[in-house]
């Protein structure tokens, strides 16, 4: 059966091949938001995918359109589409933080795949060094030096989630 891990919890466990991640979080006892309950219309159940990505189903378009609306590239699917068939290591993306306008802005001049990845990192690093909020100003270097380590790979979406899963487990920071 395949293994399906969770950051940041870490929680684990193994589910059928064929079961949705959503169903896998519930199966664990970990609670995924899912506001259209489960029929890709809300995008609220999204998920990083950190490692397994060829162990998921294909994207099918109700999904891809909705991924697309929700400005959601890889490594993001939607919990509720996508079909487990092998080991998954995933991350729930965090409750909103706070961001000043000034470091949203640098953020929201990226193009969108390194915008999501770099907000990752930044609250990734945040939230390990104790700021659940951040404001003022502070994330922006923060953001300059993700995005340096993000431009620095470029497209290799091997090792981009090695990036975010190494940032996530604190060996990267
Ligand atoms: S629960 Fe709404 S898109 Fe998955």
């Amino acid at each position: 059966m395949p293994k399906v891990s969770f950051y940041p919890s870490k929680e684990s466990g193994d589910v059928s091949e064929g079961t949705t991640i959503l169903d896998a979080s519930e199966q664990l006892g970990i609670e995924l938001k899912h506001d259209c309950g489960g029929f890709a219309t809300c995008s609220s159940c999204r998920i990083m995918i950190v490692h397994g990505v060829e162990n998921l189903s294909e994207i099918d378009l109700d999904e891809e359109n909705m991924l697309e609306e929700a400005e959601l590239p890889n490594p993001f699917r939607l919990s509720c589409q996508a079909l487990i068939q092998g080991d998954v290591v995933l991350r729930i993306p965090d409750s909103e933080m706070d961001w000043s306008k000034g470091a949203l802005r640098e953020l929201n001049a990226l193009p969108s795949l390194s915008r999501a990845i770099i907000r990752v990192i930044v609250e990734a690093r945040a939230r390990k060094a104790g700021e659940e909020v951040i404001l003022p100003d502070t994330a922006i270097p923060a953001v300059a030096l993700a995005k340096e380590e993000v431009d620095a790979i470029g497209d290799d979406a091997v090792a981009l989630s090695a990036l975010v899963k190494a940032v996530c487990e604190g060996s990267s920071d």
